[in-house]
């Protein structure tokens, strides 16, 4: 079902990743944004594909091909249900707890990261960790095969899930480089700034 009753799904409010498309749009860059469902307007200057599961933001992705930089803001459910019912399943009196059973949904950062064709020429993810922040996005990095990670770190306290600021550490096969706090809009321009040398040292 393309607009489930009900669904498993990643707390997310796309702010970080609508943030990161308005500012490449700014610098010049001709961008796609493939946005899960937020409560957010969208970019001006920026196409926009509105999805709302993890396998047709992939084949969003993929039509979206080739491009120079390729960047994975989103927090995709990593798994689904397999079969999901075609009507609401319906709470009954007196029945028991229905048993979900989960399957794996394409990790859509590792997919365009392993491409042996039109691969980006810089694919970069999140990485949103409660601990030991720095450790896990270097492991990330590794097992997704894309070069930047921007590692942030969830936990409660910091208040950046949902919240208007990030506090980045970027993650790199040579380094890691922490960010000062900031707003979001502000990481997404450091990004495009920092992306923009990479491209034209
Ligand atoms: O493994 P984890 O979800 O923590 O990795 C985070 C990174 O992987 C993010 O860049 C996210 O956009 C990407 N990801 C993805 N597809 C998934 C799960 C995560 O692209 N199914």
């Amino acid at each position: 079902p393309i607009d489930p009753v009900r669904y498993i799904a990643n707390r997310s409010s796309g702010k970080q990743g609508h943030a990161i498309a308005a500012a490449a749009a700014r610098a010049g860059a001709a961008v796609t944004l493939i946005s899960g469902p937020v409560n957010l307007p969208d970019p001006p200057g920026v196409t926009v594909v509105h999805v709302v599961t993890a396998r047709a933001m992939l084949q969003s992705v993929e039509r979206a091909l080739p491009v120079d930089v390729a960047i994975f803001a989103a927090a995709v459910a990593d798994w689904r249900v397999a079969g999901a019912a075609e009507q609401k399943i319906k709470k009954k009196a007196g029945q028991s707890t229905p048993e979900l059973s989960l399957v794996e949904n394409p990790d859509i950062l590792a997919t365009i990261a392993k491409r042996k064709i039109q691969r980006p020429k810089l694919v970069i993810g999140f990485a949103a960790e409660t601990e030991n922040v720095a450790a896990n996005a270097e492991a990330k990095l590794a097992a997704k095969g894309c070069d930047w990670i921007l590692a942030n770190d969830v936990s409660p306290a910091t208040g950046i899930m949902g919240g208007d600021r990030n506090t980045i550490q970027l993650v790199t096969a040579q380094d890691i480089e922490p960010w000062p706090p900031q707003s979001k809009e502000d990481v997404a321009a450091m990004l495009i700034a920092r992306i923009a040398a990479e491209l034209v040292p």
